[in-house]
């Protein structure tokens, strides 16, 4: 493939470890870093650039690790650091690097500096770290403002009162205090974690809600307020990324960052040169399968991305969304927080097929792609029954929301193994034809969508590093060159269309048609 371009991450192919669901070296049930460190070969083959690693740190995981104890311990359930070390170091020699998740709007209520803030109490030093304050109301028993939880669908308020009488603010659950980050210490704690990691020879690293450290120090209530928001996007976010960005430009580190804003001009600005090099695509990843919307979110992105000189990520998937096949198979293929429910059919023949040929949309468009573990097997969103669901999503939305476990299913690795070869009895249970999906069957069947992966990220260099074109098409059909002379053409039309001239149909994500059409939903790859 010729040498690795200097900026690696502006075209990189990046997939997503879920560590406590990908491999589980130890047998508990649980997958760690054991797991991972045996799977590396299985990721080289793939082809992959980088692994992003969901935190692996220290953590009661009240929210599935996104609740930090030690951002410099490995959770015991996962490893130690030094295993981490080894991994890292491993995955490098494969040509693999390694990006971290760093979580800095809040902690665990088990991190030490929430302890200490509790035992301090009311008007301590510890607890400026925090958002400390008294309630409303005659005696204190009101919230003091009326911010809603980050978690969509949840009810409960985002502020809860210790028998101190104080109030700390929580804008996810009440495991996971909000830091002050107005204060110094907040600051220099979190350079000081980037250090750390970047020492450990990490690659990049991706900042957990990104756009929401900075809160208006006055705490004003949401309702009527004028603009800015107290805490979604504020200005002092910027100021925050740019002193993080002096440091990983000393490593030649580099971002990427969660964050979720509709308005494509304020995010742009997370992404000037001199703040985080890039950040997910939500606005693809929410995008229904539909070629006007699909084009109009590939053009906006490209366009609110140009201005900046930062490259464009292409995400169908997290550990946090639905599913692809699933999402692509119903008759909504949006993804929209607010709109899960128990029970939503779908058609997995159809999100396949879909989900397919997006991964070859996503994989030809210019920028990096992120996969999520389990994309490129095609998992379908798995329903986990209710008593075993463990998101706090779930619970904190009173049972309605189904939460995000369905995604975060144990991998199959093993047809014929127990747990479809993930090691112990999973942490989540998995579905009965889970073994259908295993990646020793998928792996001697160049038709299976782990076939399809391996060979589209094999072939993807095809397209260059050049802009993409849009070319005439047939109503319902998006078809676009890149300008080292590839063409990728997706049928979103109810017909099969007749290919544009080429010399050469390099991949397909399904068969064309008995007359040498390309059906509906489908996608391929031409040489011009
Ligand atoms: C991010 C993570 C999500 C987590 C939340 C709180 O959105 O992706 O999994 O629950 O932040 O940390």
């Amino acid at each position: 493939m010729g040498q690795q371009p200097t900026e690696w991450w502006r075209s990189a192919v990046i997939y997503q470890v879920y560590v406590r669901s990908f491999a589980d070296g130890d047998g508990d049930g649980t997958g760690d870093l054991a797991g991972v460190r045996a799977r590396l070969p299985y990721l080289a083959e793939l082809g992959v650039d980088a692994l992003w690693f969901n935190p692996w740190y220290l953590s009661p995981m009240k929210d599935g690790g996104y609740d930090v104890a030690d951002y410099r311990a490995i959770d015991p359930a996962f490893g130690t650091l030094a295993e981490a070390e080894k991994l890292i170091a491993e995955a490098r020699e494969l040509g693999i690097r390694t990006v971290v998740d760093i979580v800095p709007n809040h902690v665990s209520d088990q991190h030490p500096w929430f302890q200490a803030a509790l035992n301090a109490g009311p008007g301590s030093p510890e607890r400026e770290l925090f958002h400390f304050r008294r309630g409303r109301g005659k005696h204190g028993e009101l919230p003091p403002n009326d911010w809603p939880s980050q978690f969509v669908g949840s009810a409960e308020p985002v502020w809860t009162r210790l028998p101190d009488g104080d109030w700390y603010l929580h804008l996810f659950t009440p495991e996971q205090p909000d830091l002050n980050w107005a204060h110094p210490a907040v600051r220099q704690e979190h350079e000081d974690i980037l250090r750390f990691w970047f020492e450990r020879g990490v690659a990049g690293v991706r900042i957990d809600s990104a756009a929401l450290l900075a809160k208006d120090p006055a705490l004003p209530d949401l309702a009527g307020g004028p603009h800015p928001h107290p805490f979604v996007d504020r200005d002092e976010l910027h100021d925050i990324y740019r002193s993080w960005r002096v440091i990983a430009d000393e490593y030649d580190g580099v971002f990427v960052g969660e964050v979720w804003l509709p308005d494509t001009e304020r995010f742009a600005r997370y992404l000037r040169p001199d703040e985080l090099h890039t950040a997910f695509n939500f606005s693809f990843l929410s995008c229904p399968w539909d070629p006007g919307r699909l084009r109009t979110s590939i053009d906006t992105t490209l366009a609110e991305h140009a201005p900046v000189g930062a490259p464009a990520t292409w995400v169908l998937c997290n550990h946090d969304i639905t599913r692809t096949v699933t999402r692509y198979g119903r008759t909504d293929t949006g993804f929209d927080f607010a709109a899960k429910a128990f029970g939503t059919p779908t058609d997995l023949a159809l999100g396949t097929r879909r989900a397919r040929a997006a991964a070859l949309l996503s994989l030809a468009l210019p920028g990096a792609v992120y996969v999520y573990q389990g994309e490129e097997l095609g998992l379908p969103e798995a329903d986990i029954p209710r008593d075993r669901i463990e998101d706090p999503m779930h619970v904190r939305s009173g049972g309605k929301d189904p939460g995000r476990d369905g995604c975060r299913v144990p991998l199959p690795w093993a047809a014929g193994a127990p747990h479809a070869g993930f090691g112990g009895e999973p942490w989540l249970p998995q579905p009965a034809d889970w073994a259908s999906y295993a990646v020793d069957r998928q792996a001697v069947d160049p038709g299976s969508m782990l076939g399809l992966y391996r060979e589209a990220i094999r072939l993807r260099p095809v397209f260059g590093d050049g802009p993409l074109t849009w070319l005439p098409a047939p109503e319902g059909v998006l078809a676009f060159a890149r300008a080292d002379g590839a063409l990728c053409v997706v049928n979103l039309a109810d017909t099969p269309v007749d290919l544009p001239e080429h010399t050469a149909l390099l991949l397909a994500s399904g068969p064309m048609d008995g007359v040498g059409r390309l059906p509906e939903d489908t996608a391929v790859w031409l040489r011009s």
